[in-house]
Parts: C-alpha cells; sequence; structure tokens
C-alpha cells in the first residue's frame, strides 16, 4: 500500500469509529496497523518498526523509503536517488552520492563520472545492465561536497537493506566514502585498494571514484588493474559456484 492509500484508509476508519464506535465498525487491529503505517510504522511480533526495514523486495524497499525526510538533503534534492540496474545481479557497485545529473535525473552514476564508469564496465565486458548501481547517500549533497557523517549515519541503513536484499556474490567500492563507509575503517584509500576485502561475507574490491579518474588520469592505470583484478575474482567465484 502506499502512503496516501494508507493515509486515507486512516481517515476513513476514523470516521466510521467516530459515526458508529469501536464495536460496530473498526476492527482494532486494523485500525492501529493503518495507524502505525500512516507513521510510515510496522508492528511485528509485538515490536514497532520503521516500515522499510521489513521490505522484502526493492520495489517495496523505494516505495517505503523514497520520501524520506529524515536528513536536510531532502530540503534541497529534486530526486532520490534509489539506485539502479538487474535486482538479480551478481555484481553491486557502490558510489558516493548523486551529483547534479543524478539529481535531475533520479539514477546514479548518468553524468560525467557515470559515462567513465559505463567505461570501466566496458573494459572488463560487463555493462550497467549486467551490475545493480546504488550510493551511499541517496540525495545530493549541496555543491557536491563530501557526505557529513550525520549524513551517512542517517542514510546508510537504507544501503545496508538493500544489499539485503540484493545479495550480490560480489561487490566493487567506487572510492575512498563508499569503501570507508561500507568497511567502517578509516583507512587511506591506497590501502583499501590493495587486497580483497569482506562485506558481511561478501567479496569486496576497492578502487578509485570515477569523478577522480576525471581530475587525474593518472589513475585510470591503477583502476583498470583493479577492475581487472575484480573480474578475475568474479569469474573464479562463478566457476567454484557451478
Ligand atoms: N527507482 C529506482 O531508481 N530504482 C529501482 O530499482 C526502483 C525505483
Ligand atoms: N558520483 C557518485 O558517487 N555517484 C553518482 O551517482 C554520481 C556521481
Amino acid at each position: 500500500m502506499n502512503h496516501e492509500t494508507v493515509s486515507d484508509l486512516h481517515r476513513y476508519l476514523r470516521q466510521q469509529r467516530e459515526r458508529y464506535g469501536d464495536e460496530l465498525y473498526v476492527e482494532q487491529d486494523v485500525l492501529r496497523a493503518a495507524e502505525l503505517a500512516a507513521q510510515g510504522l510496522t508492528e511485528e511480533n509485538g515490536e514497532v518498526t520503521e516500515a522499510w526495514k521489513s521490505a522484502r523486495t526493492l520495489e517495496h524497499l523505494y516505495d517505503l523509503i523514497h520520501d524520506c525526510r529524515k536528513c536536510p538533503l531532502a530540503e534541497s534534492r529534486n530526486k532520490f536517488v534509489f539506485g539502479v540496474g538487474d535486482p538479480e545481479a551478481d555484481i553491486v557497485l557502490v558510489g558516493e552520492a548523486p551529483g547534479a545529473e543524478e539529481d535531475r535525473r533520479g539514477e546514479p552514476f548518468v553524468g560525467r563520472a557515470g559515462q567513465l564508469l559505463d567505461k570501466i564496465l566496458a573494459a572488463v565486458e560487463l555493462s550497467r545492465e549486467d551490475v545493480f548501481i546504488c550510493n551511499i547517500l541517496k540525495c545530493r549533497p549541496p555543491k557536491n561536497r563530501d557526505p557529513l557523517p550525520a549524513e551517512v549515519e542517517q542514510c546508510e541503513p537504507y544501503l545496508h537493506k538493500q544489499l539485503e536484499v540484493l545479495k550480490p556474490k560480489i561487490m566493487l567500492a567506487l572510492g575512498r566514502i563508499a569503501a570507508q563507509t561500507l568497511l567502517r575503517t578509516k583507512d587511506s584509500l591506497t590501502k583499501l585498494r590493495a587486497g580483497v576485502h569482506e562485506y558481511q561475507g561478501i567479496p569486496l574490491v576497492v578502487t578509485y571514484h570515477p569523478a577522480a579518474l576525471l581530475r587525474n588520469p593518472n589513475w585510470k592505470r591503477p583502476t583498470w588493474e583493479d577492475v581487472q583484478k575484480f573480474r578475475q575474482l568474479y569469474d573464479e567465484l562463478k566457476s567454484t559456484a557451478e
């Protein structure tokens, strides 16, 4: 049920109760569920939690979070940038936050950095359709400044939930912010690029952010090497799974 439907239902049930009293018309548990739902909450096994936490599909999760108003970025955004790609993908890419073009279109990595990302994927015979792409923050920070710790703290539970639903086999973190957030570390990007990490038991490779490559083309070569490593690891995972 979307938010408007729930609000309508809630209003209707209230009117019925005012008119007819509790016994006659209103199922108390239905009313309570509607009241909770109107606040974005749900009750499971006697415990009240935010409804999005129990989403089982990406579509449902999107419905429940795309009107998010938890942090001030909601005021300045045009679109909430949930993420895009194959919900069944083995591979998930995580970037930092939407930029201007992403904010306008509601899709991650569609600006200049995104075009470069497409080329990076193509270099290892992958395309956007093969993967799911999302960001640490769903809303654009003004002037593309770095996400504030408070913004990351409010927003990252959505990403963790997406990853729980997506269950990727392998992940690629694009840039320092994505890597540090997913791996809960303050280690430098140089350090994090070395080796293979794990996010919730899922192998995770770290590379430069494509926007950083636009500023410093010297980083293209090492990025190519990182994604080759990533591709090789993915092929190994696939062959052992078969
Ligand atoms: N909107 C998106 O951007 N992605 C989805 O998967 C669903 C809605
Ligand atoms: N940079 C990011 O980190 N994410 C986007 O979606 C676009 C640019």
